[in-house]
């Protein structure tokens, strides 16, 4: 059993590099940052130039999405010198992968040599605070999501046994999405999120607890993503575009997928304008 699972766990290394292989044959730009785009969000904007797109299907050992308004598709380009990979759409639990496959991407662009990588995603807001087309700077997570990406035995090249997770979403990197808020004028708050594995959206009385439990924002996703990163000394940058207000119970209106990406459709704008000055300030 134990040499299965060995065996097992060298395998992801191993198709890492494959897939690490077939991308850095595609493009001659070396990634500076990394950003996985989450539901309902699209816009290339971020880009002074395109070198590709690749689809994960023809990425050798990728995961396929399966939910719509996800791409699925890398896109690699430049904005002024920085070379930036750019992943339209992601994967996640209620799909049906696990925790590890889920955060393969990941190990591919630890591989690549990232050093800074952003999540994005769309939530609901628990806070009160917090109203529907609200761009949340993730501060923390709680994962309640059944599975974890680091279980099993450790990979020692990725990463510790252990990985300290006290600044998992980066600190620096907040005091400057802050600075860069103020400037343009948007009111940015933090928040805690929570992530359980769908794909139903909770019910009222789920909503409520998660209130209880001390979270700002309830998704199904990233993670997993950060803490493979974390795990990998990648830095990490998380915003949650608010779609739905769930806390209290008077403000849940029924939600369907098309409205979750129609309202974080409408805050794009301010994301890339955001994620744009900061590449250009301090990546
Ligand atoms: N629950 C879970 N995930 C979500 C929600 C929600 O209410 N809204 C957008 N993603």
């Amino acid at each position: 059993m134990t040499v299965f699972k060995t065996k097992n766990m060298k395998n992801i290394l191993i198709k890492a590099k494959e897939s690490k292989k077939y991308i850095q044959s595609k493009t001659s730009i070396t990634p500076d940052l990394a950003i996985v785009f989450g539901s309902g969000l699209s816009s290339e904007d971020l880009f002074d130039e395109i070198d590709i797109s690749i689809r994960y299907s023809d990425i050798p050992n990728f995961p396929v999405s399966t939910v719509a308004n996800h791409k699925g598709e890398l896109v690699i380009g430049k904005r002024k010198s920085k070379g930036i990979y750019l992943f339209s759409g992601r994967f996640h639990y209620y799909e049906g992968y696990s925790a590890k496959e889920i955060t393969f991407p990941i190990r591919v662009l630890q591989l690549l040599g990232i050093k800074q990588l952003i999540l994005t995603n769309a939530a609901g807001g628990i806070n009160p605070d917090i109203n529907a087309g609200d761009i949340i700077l993730i501060k923390d997570h709680i994962n309640m999501i059944p599975d974890h990406p680091l279980r099993g035995k450790n990979i020692d090249e990725f990463g510790p046994r252990f990985p300290d997770m006290s600044n998992a979403y980066d600190s620096e990197f907040r005091d400057q999405i802050k600075k860069i808020a103020k400037r343009q004028s948007y009111n940015i708050k933090e928040g805690v999120y929570l992530a359980l594995q769908g794909p139903s959206l909770e019910t009222p009385a789920e909503y409520t607890m998660i209130y209880r439990v001390g979270a700002d924002l309830i998704g199904m996703s990233t993670v997993f993503e950060t803490i493979a990163a974390v795990h990998g000394g990648i830095k990490v940058g998380g915003f949650s575009m608010v779609s739905n207000e769930c806390y209290p119970p008077e403000r849940i209106k029924k939600t369907t997928h098309q409205d979750v990406v129609n309202t974080v459709k409408k805050s794009e704008p301010v994301l890339i304008n955001l994620l744009g000055e900061w590449i250009d300030e301090y990546l």
